[in-house]
């Protein structure tokens, strides 16, 4: 089993002084721990019946096109705001160091479609409740929602659990 904790690099006081980020760029390009964190989400979501997954950007879009991949289903991208060339619903959030909006095309889904979202990390959950209300606002129907980072003391994963939604995380820092 790889350590996958292991693989994730801190970089003090980026991109604020204060904050220690979380990079997992160095966990993307460790083979074997990439591939532990694939299978492992793949693993988990295979009997799920999931339709799409709706990854988030930057980094959910590596995790969450490789899963879609290995699942043989599409993958949709929730974007910064005025990235996405078409119509797009949009959504403002507050984050652990500031503010940002996301968007995602409108006829990105279908009606009913079975999502799974995935991020990198999961803070204080503001970005992803982001996602939930543009995949819900775009007819879909989230099923879960994964991330390969959690930082417990944020409470982002209880403010999703206080939504309904089920919520799988591989690794955390306190
Ligand atoms: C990071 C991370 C998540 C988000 C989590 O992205 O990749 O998307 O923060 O924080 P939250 O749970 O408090 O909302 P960031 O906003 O730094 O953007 P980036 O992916 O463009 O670097
Ligand atoms: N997003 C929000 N807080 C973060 C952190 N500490 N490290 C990486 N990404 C983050």
């Amino acid at each position: 089993m790889v350590d996958l904790k292991a693989a994730v690099r801190a970089i003090p006081d980026f991109p604020k002084p204060g904050i220690v980020f979380r990079d997992v760029t160095t966990l993307m390009g460790d083979p074997l721990a990439f591939s532990e964190t694939i299978d492992l989400l793949c693993d988990a979501y295979k009997a799920h019946e999931i339709d799409q997954i709706a990854g988030i950007e930057a980094r959910g879009f590596v995790f969450g096109a490789a899963l879609a991949h290995r699942l043989g289903i599409g993958f949709v991208p929730v974007r910064k705001k005025g990235k996405l060339p078409g119509d797009t619903y949009s959504q403002t959030y507050d984050l652990e160091y500031g503010q940002d909006t996301l968007e995602m095309h409108k006829d990105a889904l279908s009606q009913g479609q079975r999502v799974l979202m995935i991020d990198d990390l999961l803070a204080t959950g503001g970005t992803a409740l982001a996602a939930l209300d543009l995949v819900e606002k775009a007819g879909g129907k989230v099923v879960g929602a994964a991330f390969v980072v959690d930082l417990p003391e944020l409470g982002g994963r209880k403010k999703l659990e206080a939504r309904g939604l089920d919520v799988l995380t591989l690794i955390e820092f306190e």
